[in-house]
């Protein structure tokens, strides 16, 4: 792969940063932007600009057609069977709110039992957190084995009768772990228990077929695969998204409105409700195209590779401690190093132009566990390069001296 010809479409690299090279390691995060994203967003804003699903002139109808050909691209992309089973919101948060709210309300009583993994992020923890309060339901946590991984056996001894829901992580944003999804999801399936991935890793690195892998539920930040903030998608299976009621309420979800009853759109629309982001949704497309250019078994490839001469490299830094080691891993490299907090690797690092995030990574359940406050974390975009590896491991090295260890 032409590593520097997909580079150079990344404006954001042509920046320095405190005179060095920008070596972006914060992709698990959020990602950086292609040009042909920005550029979308922009003509968006100065040619076509206008609300969708309301008016019917020129612009609107444009508008309209752009947002509903998105949704279209995005169906074929995930290979969903039906458009109707594509919805927008405003991110992965928001989505899970949204299955949580929605599937909560109308499916769980008290008593009823959820399954979440102690490697979640807060995305996939807070929301069933609210509904475990109004519902007086109970959340059960699958525990990760010694090398931090899910097993689909701690799955199974945590399934009862009561198990109302099963929801996970695709990718661990703090050890990169892939989860067995196959095995999780044929298990649940034969227990008729539906399951929600948070795609929020998987989607930016894996290929993904939703026919293929059958959840129920597939969460998706645009902001983590080269798209625009403010945006998520949630896939839903048809059948479950018709049964589900709308999770907010407002103009453009609803059908017909008297002072008495109100009637609602069909799905997707009844999930939308309000003015709806616009120049992301269009500019998402580009996105996709970006990904889909390159092909994203060609990037899981790639970034296999950056990322097994990381683990090499850095197990080769005595005082490095990788976090977790999981068979089948993507993508994430979290860390430690003996003496120095992790917030203060992250700031000499960035001396020397290496972003990296530091902290909790938004899993304080994890690093509980791990017994530690925060960790480094190393993550990697398709842009990345091994020589964006040796100069991390030069600044590391750097940051023992400065704390002389
Ligand atoms: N944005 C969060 C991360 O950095 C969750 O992984």
């Amino acid at each position: 792969m032409d590593i520097k010809s997909i580079k150079s479409q990344f404006p954001i690299f042509k920046k320095k940063i405190n005179g060095n090279p920008l070596v972006y390691l914060d992709s698990a995060n959020s990602s950086q932007k292609p040009k042909a994203v920005i550029n979308r967003m922009s003509h968006f804003y100065e040619n076509e600009f206008s609300n969708v699903g309301r008016s019917v002139h020129t612009l609107a109808v444009t508008a309209t057609n752009r947002f509903e050909e998105t949704r279209d691209i995005i169906k074929d992309f995930i290979n969903a069977k039906y458009r109707e089973e594509i919805v927008f919101t405003k991110g992965a948060t928001e989505s899970i709110n949204l299955i949580a709210n929605s599937y909560g309300d109308k499916f769980m009583n008290e008593g009823d039992e959820i399954i979440l993994t102690e490697l979640e992020h807060h995305s996939n923890y807070v929301p069933w957190h609210y509904l475990r309060s109004k519902k007086k339901a109970v959340i059960k946590f699958a525990k990760v084995n010694e090398n931090l991984e899910i097993k689909v056996d701690e799955i199974k001894r945590l399934i009862s009768n009561k198990t109302k829901m099963i929801a996970l992580t695709h990718i661990s944003n703090v050890t990169g772990g892939i989860s067995p999804l196959k095995e999780i999801i044929d298990l649940a399936n034969s227990k008729k228990i539906p399951v929600l991935i948070d795609g929020t890793q998987g989607a930016p690195h894996l290929k993904l077929d939703m026919q293929k892998i059958g959840c129920d539920f597939y969460v998706i930040s645009c902001h983590k695969m080269y798209g625009p903030n403010g945006l998520g998608i949630l896939y839903g299976k048809k059948k479950w998204l018709d049964l589900l009621p709308p999770y907010q309420g407002g103009g453009g979800m609803i059908d017909e409105v008297k002072k008495n009853t109100i009637s609602f759109a069909e799905t997707p629309t009844k999930f939308e409700a309000g003015t709806m982001q616009t120049a992301e949704v269009v500019a998402m497309s580009e996105a996709i195209k970006f990904v889909k250019t390159i092909g994203l078994d060609r990037i899981s490839d790639h970034e296999n590779k950056v990322l097994n001469y990381a683990i090499e490299k850095l197990k080769k830094n005595n005082s490095v401690k990788l976090i977790g080691n999981p068979e089948n891993k993507a993508s994430v490299i979290s860390f430690t190093i003996k003496g120095i907090h992790p917030h203060d690797i992250a700031t000499i690092l960035d001396e020397d132009g290496v972003a990296i995030r530091a902290g909790h990574h938004c899993c304080q359940i994890l690093h509980e566990k791990l017994g530690v406050p925060a960790t480094a974390r190393a993550s990697l975009g398709v842009y990345n390069t091994k020589e964006d590896i040796d100069v991390l491991d030069s600044a590391i090295k750097k940051c023992r001296k400065v704390f002389n260890i």
